[in-house]
């Protein structure tokens, strides 16, 4: 099934794996990691970008795909409305059935507010869910939330707003305890320790797992926590606008059913926003490790009532996309398997870089090994290099592989690889928006009352790079946060005349800046009917 010069590399790669088990690469220094990055990451190559005309970033670059649609046309005009005509009337109203808008209805709920979650999907189909690696957090004697924040902070490029990281890394062991209450049934030693590992960039080993289905098991636990509680959840339902009083405080949204697309409206004291993030916009046509529903969503309802974004020009290419077989390209290949002692090597078997560099860089340089470098492999859908699993055997014994990392075995073993004796191929692939709508601590956006945002649709917390295992827990902290929060400030809430004036003003402005386009969004699913966006 291979080609000749595929089985030559492979070679190549056993042959050299004694020696690269035992070879300690150096680190980067930061002047080299920097070069790299202007070369070779995505997020610097400015003919990907455009500049915002209108609202509130009006100035600010953004990818092309994003710029198109907080530009749109909304999907409906104030006139399709009957505003008095509710259908649901919620204290709060979460959007979004993910890790975020779950943590947040529980909540909310334990404050006594009525919340309800609305999802285009159904609750659960979500990034979360697709959560592989782990969940970080100091809670061992040897770490504390203030290495934890120095490591993030570092590498965010020193980007991340410090208010909402040191609450991240604060709240993160209390995180682990209530899912841990809860039920969620992390890997633990014969005494009941958690067994904790390193990932990019962290100093400490604090990722807290469940195998390689760490956001499954997570998101099981919610979602079984909001039914059993008996918390509204309707299914394929999309919000597609928000709705404001008038005093523009946030105070519901239009729903459409995603079958029948028929309109309602859902009145709110307070608006929950948990869309999650935006892999299934493919920016630059890069695949994606993301849920099919993540559509940038968030940022668009947000954008049009005016809520500001925070450094929504930039993403996050998981080094470690499988880029073989075809059918599985673009797959979350999880940086566990590099903190289990994989490492990344090239045509020739040769390692190129330290295992674990942070995401942006790991990225940057696998593009580097498959672009001017030529040290990548035809796999027939581009180049890629090798991740040698192997390697995790020898180093942590037999069975490492079945035991720590069973979801990655099955998902190539069902392609007749066997990660446990050959390497795999891996290129980046879109995992994750660091961008997203600015929030304070409370988890409301900065600068429209009422509307808090949770989860990967929230900017600043992690800066302009994540580390692995910082995402599961910031759906769980700032999810938790806003839950709380939306909840009291629904209590002192009166919610006065409903409008969609927004909109009207959105088109306005949008005709004053010249910009002509058919686009309407949120965009909602993927459209890969239209060659052009078909990966
Ligand atoms: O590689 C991973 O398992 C991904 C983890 C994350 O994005 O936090």
């Amino acid at each position: 099934m291979y080609s000749k010069e595929f089985e030559e590399s492979l070679k190549a790669v056993e042959a050299a794996r004694e020696a690269n088990i035992a070879y300690e690469p150096t680190r980067m220094t930061a002047k080299e990691k920097d070069d790299l990055l202007a070369a070779y990451h995505p997020d610097y190559k400015k003919s990907e970008f455009s500049t915002l005309k209108i609202g509130p970033n009006k100035g600010e670059t953004v990818p092309h795909e994003l710029c198109d649609m907080l530009q749109a046309h909304s999907r409906i005009s104030a006139a399709d409305i009957d505003l008095s005509d509710v259908k649901y009337d919620v204290d709060v109203l979460i959007i979004g059935g993910g890790g975020a808008g779950s943590s947040a209805a529980i909540e909310a709920d334990n404050a006594g507010a009525k919340a309800m979650i609305v999802t285009k999907l159904r609750i659960g189909d979500a990034n979360t869910m697709m959560a592989e690696g782990g969940i970080q957090a100091a809670d061992k004697p040897n770490d504390s939330p203030v290495i934890h924040f120095v490591d993030a902070f570092g590498g965010g490029h020193y980007a991340a707003k410090r208010e909402l990281l040191a609450k991240l890394v604060c709240d993160a062991p209390d995180a682990i305890k209530w899912l841990n209450d809860m039920g969620v049934e992390f890997d633990k030693a014969p005494d009941g320790t958690m067994i904790t590992t390193h990932g990019g960039g962290t100093s400490r080993k604090r990722m807290h797992a469940a195998k390689d289905y760490s956001g499954a098991e997570i998101m099981r636990t919610l979602r079984d926590e909001v039914l059993n509680r008996g918390i509204p959840v309707v299914d394929f339902t999309a919000a597609i606008e928000l709705i404001l009083d008038e005093d523009g405080k946030a105070a519901g949204a239009v729903l459409m059913n995603m079958e029948t697309h028929e309109l309602m409206v859902a009145r709110a004291k307070t608006v929950i926003i948990a869309t999650g993030g935006a892999g299934r916009m493919h920016y630059q046509g890069f695949p994606t490790s993301n849920h099919y529903g993540a559509t940038a969503d968030g940022l668009v309802l947000g954008y049009r009532v005016g809520a500001k974004l925070l450094y929504a020009d930039t993403l996050q290419y998981h080094p470690t996309g499988a880029a073989f077989p075809q059918q599985i390209f673009g797959a979350l290949v999880t940086e566990k398997v590099r903190s289990l002692g994989a490492k990344l090597v090239n045509r020739e078997g040769k390692v190129f870089m330290h295992p674990l560099e942070t995401r942006d860089v790991a990225a940057a340089a696998i593009i580097r090994e498959c672009s001017d470098r030529e040290e990548g492999v035809e796999t027939g859908s581009g180049k890629a290099v090798w991740l040698d699993t192997p390697m995790i055997e020898k180093i942590g014994g037999d069975g490492t592989i079945e035991k720590r990392i069973p979801a990655m075995m099955r998902m190539f073993m069902n392609y007749g690889i066997d990660i446990r004796k050959e390497p795999i191929l891996v290129y980046p692939t879109l995992h994750y928006q660091n961008g997203g709508l600015d929030i304070d601590v409370s988890g409301m956006t900065t600068n429209v009352e009422n509307l808090f945002v949770a989860g990967e649709a929230v900017g600043g917390i992690h800066g302009r790079n994540r580390l692995m295992g910082n995402s599961l827990l910031d759906i769980i902290v700032f999810g938790r946060t806003a839950g709380t929060n939306a909840a009291k400030k629904a209590k002192e809430t009166e919610v006065k005349k409903l409008t969609l004036d927004h909109i009207a003003k959105f088109d306005a402005e949008r005709a004053a800046a010249g910009i002509e386009t058919d686009a309407v969004s949120p965009k909602l699913l993927p459209n890969y009917t239209d060659r052009k966006s078909e990966i």
